[in-house]
Parts: structure tokens; sequence; C-alpha cells
């Protein structure tokens, strides 16, 4: 199984470090590919420096800050043209602790197609958010929930495994959404498609260092998308019937 981490990176020259030395401890079989969208402060440059100290990281440089979207399917398309069979997603941060990742990847194997690790199922937590953020997050999974009529409970979730053909049945270029539109768009696409979707518990760690670059935009442009989606998906439901 060859495995490759991929870090979307915007200003974290502290954190990265930190998080790309755990995540070699804690899973030494993983590649890392860092994609950085030129990060003023110098977050690409540390990234190459790294590479060229261990081979088995890599950088994918883009020309501008584009979304943690965007950024995420340029990795994608990176690592499926150089046949890794499982493509994770992992924070810079380090809320997402990568000493959680083997209880992610385990589900692999046991024939899951999308791993999510979730704060919100038994077991997952969040440490130092303040209650408006934890509401936030939690009203969000419910409402995406029950709009979209898929079972995730944690739909917005970052830290995550696909098995490669899950993204090779997905088409890659139709997904547009940005922040944490792009984890709903991309949960919803999977459960479409009727494959495979496990939640692992995870505590995520709330950063320490650099800021969030989350947006009070990203979530409206999230909460107007899954409106969209949902009343879409019961329209065609709708039509299907009458046809
Ligand atoms: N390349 C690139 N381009 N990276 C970006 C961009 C971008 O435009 N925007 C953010 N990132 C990177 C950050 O540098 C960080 O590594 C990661 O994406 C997450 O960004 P944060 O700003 O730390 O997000 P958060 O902590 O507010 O949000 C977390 O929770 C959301 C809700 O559950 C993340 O885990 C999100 O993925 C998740 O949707
Ligand atoms: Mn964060």
């Amino acid at each position: 199984m060859r495995v490759v981490t991929i870090i979307p990176t915007y200003n974290e020259l502290e954190s990265l470090p930190l998080t790309v030395g755990r995540l070699r401890a804690a899973v030494p079989d993983s590649d890392v590919l860092v994609v950085d969208d030129n990060s003023p402060d110098g977050t690409g440059r540390l990234a190459d420096e790294m590479a060229a100290a261990d081979s088995s990281i890599h950088v994918l440089h883009r020309t501008g800050k584009g979304g943690l979207g965007a950024a995420y399917i340029a990795g994608f398309r990176w690592a499926l043209e150089r046949g890794y069979d499982v493509l994770v997603e992992l924070d810079a941060d380090g809320s997402h602790q990568p000493e959680q990742l083997p209880s992610l990847l385990a589900e692999i194997p046991r024939g899951a197609d999308l791993v999510i690790g979730s704060r919100w199922v038994k077991g997952g937590s969040v440490v130092n958010w303040p209650l408006r953020r934890k509401l936030l997050s939690r009203a969000g999974s419910l409402y995406s929930r029950i709009m979209l009529g898929i079972g995730v409970r944690d739909i917005t979730a970052g830290f995550r495994a696909f098995r490669r053909e899950t993204l090779e049945a997905l088409d890659l270029s139709a997904v547009e959404s940005v922040g944490y539109g792009f984890q709903v768009d991309m949960t919803f696409r999977v459960a479409k498609l009727g494959k495979r979707i496990v939640e692992v518990p995870i505590t995520f760690v709330e950063r320490e260092l650099g800021v969030s670059k989350m947006s009070g935009n990203i979530v409206v442009e999230a909460m107007l998308n899954v409106t969209k989606w949902g009343l879409a998906a019961r329209w065609r439901k709708l039509a299907g019937r009458q046809a």
C-alpha cells in the first residue's frame, strides 16, 4: 500500500516542520506532498529545503492563494499520476495529529473507500476551541447531514484517507468549492457513488502557531452550496418519480 500525505500550506512556516517531523516519525512509510500557494512567509522555500534533505518529501508550488479545495485537487492529480494507492489529507498546523493517522489507514484494508477522522463520533473531541466554533461545526454538520441525506457526522472534517479508486471514480475537474465547502462537496460526491465511508474518532487540537485561513465568507459559501445541492438532489428524485 503506497501512501502519500498531502499537506496544503499557506503561511505555515513555524508549523510545517513540526507537523512533517511528527508525520515522518509516526508513519515513516508515507511519502509527503506539500502543496504551497506561494506563501508570502516563505513556507514554500522551507518545504523545498526539507525535500532536498529527505527524498520522500515532495513539493508542489502553485502561483498564488487559490483556496484549500484547489490545492487538494492539484495534490490529488499529482499523486494519482504517480501511482499512490492511498491519498491522505492533513492540515499543516498540527490540528490533525499524525500519531492518529495509523488508525485511519487501518480502515482501508478493511474495505473503507474514504476514511474520515471525526471529531463528532464517540471518542472524538476538540481541544481548545471556543464554544462558538464547536457549535458552528456541529450545526454545520447537522444541517448538511439533513439537507444532503447522508449519515456522516463530521462532514467538514479535513483529516481523511482516500483509496485511489475513490478519487479516480470522481470527476475532479467538477469540484469547484473552496474551504469547508470542499470537504462537504467531496463527502457528498463519494456518498452518491455508493462508496463506503468510515468515520474514526480523532482528537482535533486547535493550532498554537500561525492563524486560521477560514473566514465568514467560506462558511456562507458552504451553507449556500449545501442548500443548493440538497434541493437539487430532491428535485432530481421528484422528477425521476414523475417520469
Ligand atoms: N495551499 C493552500 N491554499 N493551503 C491552504 C489554503 C489555500 O488557499 N487555505 C488554507 N490552507 C491550509 C492551511 O495552511 C492549513 O494547513 C490547512 O489548509 C487548514 O487551514 P486552517 O486555516 O488551519 O483551517 P481551520 O483550522 O480553520 O479549519 C480546519 O477545520 C475545517 C472544518 O472542519 C480544517 O481541518 C479544514 O479542512 C476543515 O474543513
Ligand atoms: Mn487549522
